[in-house]
C-alpha cells in the first residue's frame, strides 16, 4: 500500500509517453456560455487506442522485470483495458494474452488482435472470463495485469493529471472524473489533491453502477445486485481495494447521473467538439453539468475527463433519442382528445407554435382518442409544467411520460396495432418541408368532415416532415378527396394496398 509520496513519484516518474500523447484541455465554449461558467474537456478520447486506459496499462507493463516479462501478461477485458493492455506489450515486445467474453463484438476482438494480443474467447459474461485469465495464470505463469486495482495502473492514470494542472495554472473551482473500477480517479485525486488541495476532485458514476459510491456509504466495498451496461467501460459491480481505500480519502463527492444525462452530455461534446464519446467518455461531463445546478457550485473554471470514444456506431441512434430526454429540451405526453373531426387540429393549435417532434395515434373504438406526443421544451422543466397545466384547464387528460422509460424505449415506436371496425380507411404518405407549424399547416387543409384514423409522425431532424395518415373518406367523397390531393402541393403515396399496412394496421 504505497503512501502518498510514493504515489507522486511513481506518477511522476511513469513512462506512459512511449506510448500516449500529452491529450489537449479544450475549452467548450457552447457549453460555458449555456451554463455561465469556463468548461474545459480533457481529451483523453484522442489517444492512440481512443481511452486513457493505455497510460495505466503501459506504467504497469513497464515496470515488470525482465523474468517477468520473459513470462508474459495476462488480463480479462471486453474493452478498453484489452486494447490498452495489447498496444502496451506490442510496443515492449512482450506476450500479452486476452480473455474475452464469447459474446464481446467481433470490432473489439479484432481491434485486440490487429495490436498483436492473442485473444482467448471464454464464457458468456465477464465473470466467465475473468475466472478463466486467473487459471491461465497459474497454469502458464503469466503476469496478471488489472484493469483498475494496482498501484502502478493508478499511477499510470495519475498523469492525466499532471498535464490537466500545467495545461491550466490559473483559477479551478473543481475536476470531474469518471469512475469504474476507480483507477482513473485513485491517480487524479491522488495528484490534485496533493498539488492543488483546494480543487475538488468529484467522480461520477452511471446511476443504476455507482458502486463506489454505495462502498463509501456502507464503508466497506459491497458487490451490486445489478449493474447497469448502457456505460459499459464503467459497468463495475464492486470497487477495488486499493482505489476504494483512496477515493474514500480523497474524493470530494460523487455525483451520479442517468443514461438520459449521458446521451445529452455526449450531444454537448459532439457540439462544441464535432467528437464522438462513448457513454463512459461523456459521464463526466454529465456529472459536471449536474453539479452546476447544486446549491454548493461556485462559479469557478470546471474540467471533465472525456475518458474515451469507443463507440459502435449503430448506438447513435439511441443516444441522439435520448439526448433530447436528457437535456429536458422534450415533453412526452400521452393526451386523451375526444374523437371526432377537427379535434386534433384544436389540440394541435393548443401548442403554439412549438416544435412537435412526435404525434403518434391509432383509432380505437370509443368516444376518445389517445394521443403519444412530443413537444420540443425551449424552457426545459418549467415549459413542461406550463404545458401540462394548459392541457388540465382545456380538460385535455393528459400523462407526462417523459421519464417512463417502457414509453421511450418501446410505446413511442409502436402506437398502433390493428383496429376492429375502421370503415372506408384509405392510407397515405406525405412528406413536407419541415419547420416550426408545419404539421398544423398540413391538418388545416384536410377537410374537416374526413376522420383521421391513423397518423404517425417523427420529426427526425432532416428537411423533411413524413407523415403516415389514415383518413376515413366515403366512397361517393372520393373524387372532392382526389381534388384534396391535387391542391395540397406536398408530395404523397398512397399506401392503402401496401402489404406492410395490410398485414399490421389494417383492422377492416
Ligand atoms: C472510457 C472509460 N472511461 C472510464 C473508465 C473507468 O476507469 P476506472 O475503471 O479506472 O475507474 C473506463 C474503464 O475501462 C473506460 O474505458
Amino acid at each position: 500500500m504505497p503512501d502518498t509520496q510514493n504515489y507522486i513519484r511513481r506518477i511522476l516518474t511513469s513512462s506512459v509517453y512511449d506510448v500516449a500523447i500529452e491529450s489537449p484541455l479544450d475549452p467548450m465554449r457552447r457549453l460555458s456560455q449555456r451554463i455561465g461558467t469556463p468548461v474545459f474537456l480533457k481529451r483523453e478520447d484522442l489517444q492512440p487506442v481512443y481511452s486513457f486506459k493505455l497510460r495505466g496499462a503501459y506504467n504497469k507493463v513497464a515496470q515488470l522485470s525482465a523474468e517477468e516479462r520473459a513470462r508474459g501478461v495476462i488480463c480479462a477485458s471486453a474493452g478498453n483495458h484489452a486494447q490498452g493492455v495489447a498496444l502496451a506489450t506490442q510496443k515492449l515486445g512482450i506476450r500479452s494474452v486476452i480473455v474475452m467474453p464469447r459474446t464481446t463484438p467481433g470490432i473489439k476482438v479484432a481491434a485486440v488482435r490487429n495490436l498483436g494480443g492473442e485473444v482467448v474467447l471464454f464464457g458468456d459474461a465477464f465473470d466467465d472470463a475473468r475466472r478463466h485469465a486467473m487459471e491461465l495464470e497459474r497454469e502458464q505463469g503469466l503476469v496478471f495485469v488489472h484493469p483498475y486495482d494496482d498501484p502502478d495502473v493508478i499511477a499510470g492514470q495519475g498523469t492525466v493529471a499532471v498535464e490537466l494542472l500545467r495545461q491550466h495554472p490559473g483559477p479551478l473551482e473543481a475536476v470531474f472524473v469518471p469512475i469504474g473500477g476507480g483507477g482513473l480517479a485513485s491517480g487524479i485525486a491522488l495528484y490534485i489533491k496533493f498539488l492543488r488541495p483546494n480543487v475538488k476532485v468529484i467522480g461520477v458514476e452511471p446511476d443504476d453502477a455507482a458502486s463506489m459510491k454505495a462502498a463509501i456509504a456502507a464503508g466497506e466495498r459491497v458487490v451490486l445486485p445489478h449493474v447497469g451496461l448502457f456505460a459499459d467501460g464503467v459497468a463495475v459491480a464492486q470497487a477495488g481495494v486499493e482505489t476504494f481505500r483512496i477515493c474514500r480519502e480523497r474524493l470530494d463527492g460523487i455525483i451520479t447521473v442517468s443514461g438520459d444525462e449521458i446521451c445529452a452530455a455526449i450531444k454537448d461534446i459532439f457540439d462544441d467538439t464535432r467528437a464522438i464519446a462513448e457513454p463512459a467518455g461523456a459521464l463526466a461531463l454529465a456529472g459536471l453539468k449536474r453539479y452546476r445546478t447544486l446549491p454548493e457550485a461556485g462559479n469557478g473554471p470546471l474540467i471533465a475527463i472525456n475518458s474515451g470514444a469507443n463507440l459502435n456506431f449503430d448506438r447513435l441512434q439511441h443516444v441522439a433519442e435520448r439526448a433530447q430526454v436528457g437535456e429536458r429540451s422534450e415533453a412526452l405526453i400521452a393526451v386523451t382528445i375526444p374523437e371526432r373531426p377537427g379535434s386534433y387540429r384544436q389540440f394541435i393549435r393548443l401548442l403554439g407554435d412549438r416544435q412537435i417532434t412526435e404525434f403518434n395515434y391509432r383509432y380505437a373504438a370509443g368516444a376518445d382518442a389517445h394521443i403519444f406526443v412530443g413537444v420540443q421544451l425551449r424552457d426545459g422543466e418549467r415549459e413542461r409544467e406550463q404545458i401540462l397545466a394548459l392541457l388540465k384547464e382545456r380538460d385535455y387528460p393528459a400523462i407526462d411520460l417523459s421519464d417512463n422509460e417502457l414509453a421511450k424505449l418501446h410505446v413511442r415506436h409502436m402506437v398502433g396495432g390493428r383496429a376492429a371496425s375502421v370503415g372506408n380507411e384509405l392510407v397515405y404518405r406525405f412528406e413536407f418541408p419541415e419547420r416550426p407549424g408545419a404539421l398544423l399547416r398540413f391538418l388545416e387543409v384536410l377537410r374537416s368532415d374526413w376522420n383521421i384514423s391513423m397518423f404517425h409522425y417523427r420529426n427526425h431532424g432532416t428537411d423533411f416532415g413524413r407523415v403516415l395518415a389514415g383518413i376515413q373518406v366515403e366512397e361517393a367523397d372520393r373524387p372532392a378527396f382526389a381534388g384534396f390531393l391535387e391542391e395540397l402541393g406536398y408530395p404523397w403515396w398512397e399506401e392503402t394496398d401496401n402489404p406492410a399496412y395490410r398485414l399490421f394496421l389494417d383492422g377492416s
